[in-house]
């Protein structure tokens, strides 16, 4: 798969996550065989204004590289100049955000507010394309209700403006996560626009990856929410596009281990303290499907240093064993 003058080893890429896919989720991901990696969203205004505070979202590592780096903000100049900062930093691709439908990002006018405002979406990727020499992509939504939807018009001026690829999460912004994505639309617009084009939405398994290739024709899928305690997905979802056959998960040994993997990781690049906290968060995606978690995680919330974690992780994972 081609973006730009990038070609991906494979169609399988990370969605950007705020608060997940930072450099340690990345790079586990990549481990997995992912394609493509995407950074949680930074703050275009933030690059520009307060580096100092903002430049960690664009910290990297040559493991998990190409890195797309998605940035969100809704004024030309700012986007341009944050652009070309995070290009100079090590930014593979830059994505602009038009879907996020968070309240205070869209009552900045970023975001999916942005899918209201063709004419600045022109304005504002033509920018950013003569601001930069790497790959630019867009991630959009379906439009902002359905009384809006209008993805085909805001591709068409995307592509119109040189951008490389166009990620659509088929749900509108007032659906925020309900309701199902629309993978007709998915397939409407890659007819639409000759860029490539990356669907996005309710891929839980690497069956569903191969459902949306096949039945929307896209270039690539994005998975967000199904890599989270999940990074395997990718391989397994590689491995099954080559082979017709899905791959069972991993076991317990390899669980454990990567869920090690990930607080080492955080640790290193953002300290301990933060990843004992942090780890939390993904340990209830790490467990869900896992007998006694519930009261695992009540015991991990109560977590303060790091030979705890490990003393913690290791009598759980005894007890899983007796199952
Ligand atoms: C916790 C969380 C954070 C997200 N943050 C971003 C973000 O920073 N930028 C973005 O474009 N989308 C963001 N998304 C949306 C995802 O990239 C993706 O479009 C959405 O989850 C649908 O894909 P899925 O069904 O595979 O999860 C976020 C989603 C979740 C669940």
């Amino acid at each position: 798969m081609q973006i730009g003058k990038l070609k991906l080893k494979n169609p399988l890429i990370l969605a950007p996550m705020a608060g997940i896919t930072n450099l340690p989720f990345r790079l586990l991901a990549k481990e997995y065989g992912c394609g493509l990696v995407f950074s949680e969203m930074v703050s275009s205004h933030g690059l520009v204004h307060h580096f100092k505070h903002n430049n960690r979202y664009l910290m990297s590592h040559p493991a998990e590289k190409p890195l797309a780096v998605q940035l969100f903000g809704a004024d030309p100049d700012i986007l341009a100049a944050g652009a070309i900062i995070a290009a100079e930093n090590g930014a593979d691709l830059i994505d602009i955000n038009m879907g996020c439908p968070v309240k205070k990002v869209v009552r900045s006018g970023a975001g999916s507010a942005l899918m209201r405002e063709p004419r600045l979406v022109e304005r504002i990727l033509k920018k950013v394309r003569r601001a930069v020499n790497v790959p630019l992509t867009v991630k959009i939504r379906a439009g902002w209700d359905t009384a809006q939807i209008n993805a085909l018009e805001i591709a068409r001026i995307a592509e119109g403006c040189g951008v490389d690829a166009i990620s659509i999460h088929g749900r509108t912004r007032t659906q925020g996560f309900t309701g199902a994505a629309d993978w007709q639309l998915i397939r409407k617009l890659k007819e639409t626009v000759s860029c490539t084009v990356i669907g996005n939405g309710d891929v839980k398994t690497p069956l569903d990856a191969g459902r949306m290739l096949s039945q929307t024709g896209c270039d690539g899928v994005m998975i967000g929410r199904a890599a989270r305690g999940n990074p395997w997905i990718f391989d397994q979802t590689g491995r099954y596009l080559a082979s017709g056959h899905c791959p069972p998960a991993p076991g317990l040994a390899e669980r454990k281990s990567v869920i090690i993997r990930h607080f080492e990781l955080f640790g290193r690049y953002y300290g301990f303290e933060p990843a004992l906290l942090h780890i939390r968060k993904h340990l209830i995606w790490y467990t869900q499907s896992l007998p006694g978690s519930a009261n695992f995680r009540r015991l991990m919330h109560t977590l303060q240093s790091k030979p705890r974690f490990f003393q913690m992780l290791d009598e759980y994972w005894k007890l899983l064993a007796r199952f």
